[in-house]
């Protein structure tokens, strides 16, 4: 069971607005955890300077620095150990990473679609969104899940429906689902710090709050 608030690290590759959303959400309390340390996987991701203003430890692991994946994943675990966090938070990682045992369902990713439409590898940011497009659906969405060691396959957590508008681009399409993710990426984060998620196989369990 979690203690809180609780201790999280989050990896990020780019402009970091995921993770200036958790900022905001546990300065105003509304988000019950602690981000104890930020990894950046690319040089001069702007998730760093966030991390930097608010005085949030930070380390960047280059991706481009490594051969395969392992001696990468070994790397940013090192990193991660160092902070010694209780929940690991993707926030636009565009990496894959191998997780070790002691971390399974001990990380967490947001997708920009309804899994498992629409993912895998490949499919990130606006390539997402144009594939929606192109392919006429009607309905995309985020979703929020376990990371293990393949693209976007871990159980699901949260995931929620954004509708697809008759003139919308990409941009306008990634607008909406960006504001869905920073609604449920941390909903997801709180019932995690709650100890209300347990994971049996690809099903995960939410425990309904007192409130
Ligand atoms: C987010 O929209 C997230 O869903 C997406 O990257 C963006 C990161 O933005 N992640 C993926 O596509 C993962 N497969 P940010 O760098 O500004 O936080």
């Amino acid at each position: 069971m979690p203690k809180s608030p609780l201790k999280i690290v989050v990896l990020l590759s780019g402009s970091g607005t995921t993770l200036q959303n958790l900022i905001d959400l546990i300065d105003q309390g509304r988000l019950d955890a602690r981000i104890v340390g930020v990894i950046a996987s690319r040089a001069g991701a702007y998730g760093l300077e966030r991390a930097r203003k608010h005085g949030i430890p930070s380390a960047t692991v280059l991706r481009k620095d490594f051969a395969d994946t392992p001696t990468f994943s070994a790397a940013v675990w090192t990193q991660i150990r160092e902070y010694d966090p209780e929940l690991v938070v993707m926030a636009g990682f565009m990496s894959l990473l191998d997780v070790p045992d002691d971390f399974a369902n001990r990380i967490v990713n947001v997708h920009p679609a309804l899994i498992p439409a629409f993912c895998g590898k490949g499919m990130y940011g606006h390539h997402v969104h144009e594939a929606v497009l192109a392919y006429g659906a009607k309905i995309t969405g985020v979703t929020v899940h376990f990371a293990n060691a393949h693209y976007d396959e871990g159980p699901i957590i949260l995931q929620a429906p954004v509708p697809v508008l008759e003139d919308d681009t990409p941009d306008s399409l990634a607008e909406r689902v960006q504001a869905k993710e920073r609604e449920v990426y941390p909903q997801a984060i709180q019932l995690i710090a709650e100890g209300r998620v347990s994971v049996e196989g690809r099903k995960v369990h939410i425990r309904q709050g007192n409130a």
